[in-house]
């Protein structure tokens, strides 16, 4: 581990990562194995990467240390070598034609999402970002987002900063505002079914990275199971892990989703 940044309440662990940044695509992950008989492998979106910095090939990863297993990372002294894999996991799918494109995430889920509007930016997609959190201190990656996108809009629960209320409040009319042709977003189930939703109500397709625990992020344990319906509208389950962690909205059942 290079560094431990602040981001607000979030800490931004910077790591070596030898090979990593030349596969990386947003919305893939690394796995970290913490090499403690107490805690189980973490998996983490890349929210960086720099495949040429002083370190050699580094990467960016957010932590919570709000969380149990983000507490011990975050406190972890630089230096410490951590067991990475990785890349994992399928990205986002980037449109051939540019196409505006609306990216919604709330908290650390932000983390996927600004290495993204990058690479729309280049394919010259018009990009709105939309960016939540329960207050000021859990908002991430907005100033860098102002410099990157055609639009930033903030939405914090206490109303510290930007709109009061929660990002599927301002779904719906930034589609509209925006003539978003694709939207992206990510975090846990119960964080995204709603803008999912909001985006296939609006006839909109969605690309939705989710995040569900991943104990070993290989395919092997089948700890990550996902409920879908397929191209031929049967129901079946895949491992977030390998299949996604992003998947087409549509697709996800999100009535088994916990
Ligand atoms: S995390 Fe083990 S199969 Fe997906």
């Amino acid at each position: 581990m290079l560094a431990v940044g602040r981001a607000g309440a979030f800490r931004v662990l910077s790591l070596a990562a030898p090979g990593v940044p030349a596969a990386f695509r947003p919305g893939t992950f690394v796995v970290a194995s913490p090499g403690d008989d107490r805690l189980a492998a973490r998996a983490w979106w890349i929210h960086r990467v720099d495949p040429a910095s002083a370190f050699g090939p580094t990467i960016e990863v957010v932590v919570d240390p709000g969380s149990p297993s983000g507490a011990w990372f975050a406190d972890l002294a630089v230096g410490t070598r951590i067991a990475l894999t990785g890349p994992l996991g399928r990205p986002f799918t980037l449109p051939r034609q540019p196409v505006a494109a609306l990216l919604v995430g709330e908290g650390h889920a932000v983390a996927p999402l600004l290495a993204l509007a990058e690479r729309l930016r280049a394919r010259e997609c018009p990009v709105t970002l939309l960016v939540g959190a329960r207050d000021e201190k859990h908002l991430l990656a907005v100033r860098e987002a102002r410099r990157l996108v055609r639009q930033v809009v903030v939405v914090t629960e206490d109303g510290s900063v930007g709109h009061r209320g929660v990002v599927a409040d301002h779904v719906g009319s930034l589609l509209a505002s925006s003539s978003a042709g694709v939207l992206y977003t990510a975090g846990r189930p119960d964080a995204v079914r709603a803008v999912a939703s909001i985006a296939a109500s609006s006839d909109v397709p969605s690309q939705v990275a989710l995040e569900v625990p991943m104990p070993c992020g290989t395919g092997l344990c089948h700890g990550c199971v996902v409920a879908v319906v397929g191209d031929d509208a049967v129901p079946r389950q895949v491992r977030a892990c390998t299949e996604g962690p992003v998947l087409p909205g549509h697709r996800i059942d999100w009535e088994a989703l916990p």
